[in-house]
């Protein structure tokens, strides 16, 4: 198994260039399905969920080319509507095929996620709401089971809870139903906004995009035909090499990010002494020895992201007073903080609020990745460490930062990939 071998203490310097963004490629590449024509994606990040969507693609029928940042997709001939328990079981996402397929042909079978190293992550909002449009769904041998042989009915869907997820399956789902569909309570991510902007772009009524209530006039069952799309650029991964240059107290900078995107980590860098140059889609962040102590509490966009949790503690580890992170999303996002306590920091958990105290050193050690950001946290706090951090588990990793220990040497990182 592959593992991350950091030597810490390095100073990072220069540039790299950000990715496409996972959480916008996934639910674009599942919306492909509602079109029977070919459509070019590029700028996709080069990762293992990708890669994963795509060969669920390619199980239900669908033609796919897939050369690193780009991918032609042609979805005509998808012949199975069933998104079977090997893919699902890697990869939760998967489950943005259940609005598409539903809503295109009339029935699928989508094996339902379990639960996942951060939480329960039920999808009984997706499914409330694919009912009140009309769906039958029944849970059989693992498996969610929805039929709407006449389509999908246009309704008021009201989300009790904003769901990333949830929105995008519904807006996926009410873009070829009968009627029009109002959702009250959507989600606003960058990502929901590219995969609204794309569905508009394909000559679909969509109303509110960036908003928190979205209409969607459905074309009664007529797929569509996307534009070409470039995926936006990744707002989790561009914050992830802020925290790198705040840690290592170095001045890089990062291409090809949108900066509004970022503002709630810019925003926390900020106040912890860092600051910026932005021009255009550049950042360079300028770091400060002195970083002070944050609070923190995770929301919805355009809150501070859960996806940047973890980074976060990395860098309030070496702060000059305590800093306090709440977790408010995900009940089991805090498996980074025994492990960040490995290398030597004192980080005091309670509930979904953890107390991050200031220590003057980390020292390198043996650690294991949990999920894809808890991993990105360790490769931080190891790029600090004083001696050898050895990041084990790193296919974590793999899921969703393309290149990583690429772009970090590229800054002048020591690290490297080995296996054992
Ligand atoms: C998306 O997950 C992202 N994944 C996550 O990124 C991100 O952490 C999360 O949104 C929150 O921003 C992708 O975009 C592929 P949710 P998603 O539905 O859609 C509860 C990463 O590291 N909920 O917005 O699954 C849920 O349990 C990943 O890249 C229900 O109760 O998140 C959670 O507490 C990890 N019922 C909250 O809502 C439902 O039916 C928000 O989850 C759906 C969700």
């Amino acid at each position: 198994m592959d593992y991350l071998q950091i030597q810490g203490g390095k100073k990072l310097h220069g540039s790299i260039t950000i990715s496409g963004a996972k959480n916008s490629a996934l639910p674009i590449i599942a919306a492909t399905i509602l079109s029977d024509k070919p459509v070019k994606l590029t700028n996709l990040p080069d990762v293992v969920d990708i890669r994963t969507l795509l060969k669920l693609l390619v199980m239900l029928g669908g033609e796919v080319e897939h050369n690193g940042t780009v991918a032609l997709i042609n979805n005509k001939n998808i012949n199975s509507t069933k998104a079977v328990y090997e893919i699902v079981s890697q990869m939760r996402a998967s489950i943005l095929v259940l609005g598409p397929l539903l809503a295109r042909f009339g029935e699928c079978e989508v094996s339902l996620p379990g639960g996942c190293a951060i939480g329960q992550r039920p999808i009984d909002l997706h499914l409330r709401a694919l009912e009140a449009m009309g769906a039958n769904i029944e849970i059989k041998g693992g498996y969610v089971r929805a039929e709407a042989p006449n389509g999908l009915k246009g309704a008021k869907i009201v989300f009790d809870k904003i769901t990333v997820g949830g929105t995008e399956n519904i807006v996926m789902a009410a873009t070829l139903a009968h009627g029009t569909t109002t959702i009250i309570n959507s989600a606003k991510e960058p990502e929901i906004v590219q995969l609204c902007e794309m569905i508009r772009d394909a000559g679909v009524e969509i109303d509110g995009i960036g908003t928190s209530t979205i209409t969607i006039k459905g074309t009664a069952q007529k797929p569509l035909k996307f534009q070409d799309t470039e995926i936006i650029p990744d707002r989790i991964e561009a914050g992830t090499y802020l925290c790198a240059g705040a840690i290592t107290n170095s001045s890089i900078t990062i291409k090809k990010v949108n900066a509004v995107h970022i503002q709630s980590s810019l925003d926390k860098l900020e106040s912890m002494g860092c600051s910026f140059d932005i021009k255009g889609d550049e950042i360079t962040i300028y770091p400060t020895n002195r970083l002070r102590p944050i609070n923190i509490v995770t929301t919805e966009y355009p809150g501070f992201p859960t996806d940047m949790q973890a980074q976060f503690m990395a860098v309030a580890t070496m702060a000059i007073g305590d800093s306090l992170i709440e977790e408010r999303l995900f009940e089991n996002r805090f498996m980074h903080v025994s492990e960040l306590n490995r290398l030597g920091s004192d980080i005091w958990l309670k509930g979904n609020v953890a107390a991050v105290r200031p220590v003057a050193q980390l020292y390198g050690a043996d650690v294991m990745a949990t999920d894809l950001r808890a991993s990105s946290a360790l490769v931080l706090a190891g790029l600090v460490a004083n001696g050898v951090t050895n990041i084990h588990r790193i296919y974590h990793l793999d899921r969703g930062y393309d290149n990583l220990e690429g772009k970090l040497l590229a800054l002048g990182a020591d690290i490297k990939r080995l296996s054992h």
